[in-house]
């Protein structure tokens, strides 16, 4: 790799782009700005100076090359409102999720003092995202792998420092989402305003081709398991069934091609006005359903 940073950054951005990477010329930046510990605007000020390329860039070009995901080399994901720590063991937050956490935001926001559960939390994403967005929140998130659990715990901790009172609002226990409002969740029955999750629903079959996905995902979340992957869905929507109030709303995440098949997981007297929502793109992402009153 050459020694100047200007010249480094096209190297990097052929060797990336060489390798499949989609916006090489975005990622060496990001990865030249985090060898040297700067913005990427302060990056461009160095360029301009003629600085020379960090000690480390060759290596993180290379481990990006092989198809590292850039979250786990820069240690970060960005996700809405905070910026989570991720790694290996724990899924990296994606922005279609953002959707999904903004609809549990707004309806959080609709209430005093809401009471919002995040079942499938992961690193955190959604449950953190409510509990900075919705000051007077209290979140509670769920989560089954204990390697995720300790990354979920980890970023409540480290956001404790920017957003005084949110490690106190956000209670996060290791636990199965299926069976919830019998067992990890019990004392909240009844009691939700917002039921979000993420959980896992990639089909048996359906195998990602992404190797940052494929390879380094942990396979508990993103197979969702039955033969349509919505085994995991399908005990979440019945943990909401009993853990939301009356009127509570229930928002989960799904495959583009799950619309119908999660709005069948909300069907009978339990819920009401239950639809798809859609991302930015206009796919199909996530089932609303609200708790029915008396069912
Ligand atoms: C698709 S990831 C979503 C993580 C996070 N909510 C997000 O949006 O970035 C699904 C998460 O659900 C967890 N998970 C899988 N099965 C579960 C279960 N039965 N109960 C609780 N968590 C589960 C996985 O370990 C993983 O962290």
């Amino acid at each position: 790799m050459p020694a100047d940073l200007r010249a480094a950054l096209a190297d990097a951005t052929t060797r990336l782009s060489a390798a499949g990477v989609g916006s090489a010329w975005a990622e060496a930046q990001i990865l030249a700005a985090h060898a040297l510990g700067v913005t990427r605007s302060e990056l461009s000020r160095l360029v301009v100076l003629g600085a020379e390329a960090p000690d480390g860039l060759a290596e993180l070009v290379e481990r990006r090359s092989r198809r590292e995901p850039l979250q786990h080399l820069v240690g970060r994901a960005p996700f809405r409102t905070v910026e989570l720590l991720v790694g290996p063991g724990v899924f990296v937050p994606r922005p279609e999720t953002e959707v999904v956490a903004g609809l549990a935001v707004d309806a959080a926001r609709e209430v005093d003092h809401p009471l919002v559960v995040d079942l499938c939390t992961g690193s955190g994403a959604i449950a953190l995202a409510v509990a900075v967005e919705v000051p007077d929140a209290r979140v509670v998130a769920v989560e089954v792998d204990p390697a995720a659990h300790a990354w979920a715990v980890r970023n409540r901790e480290a956001l404790a420092a920017q957003h005084p009172g949110v490690a106190d609002r956000v209670d996060i226990r290791l636990g199965d989402a299926a069976g919830a409002d019998r067992a990890v969740l019990a004392e909240l029955v009844g009691q939700v305003d917002v039921l979000a999750a993420n959980p896992p629903y990639i089909p048996p079959d359906a195998t990602p081709v992404d190797p940052e996905v494929r390879d380094h995902d942990p396979a508990v979340a993103l197979y969702g398991g039955g033969d349509d992957g919505l085994l995991v869905p399908a005990a979440v929507v019945l943990a909401a069934r009993g853990l939301l109030r009356p009127g509570g709303l229930l928002v989960m995440e799904h495959a583009d091609t799950q619309g119908p098949g999660a709005r069948a997981l909300a069907a009978g007297p339990a819920w009401t006005d239950v639809r798809t929502a859609t991302d930015l793109t206009g796919r199909s992402r996530a089932l609303l359903a609200r708790r029915a009153t008396g069912a």
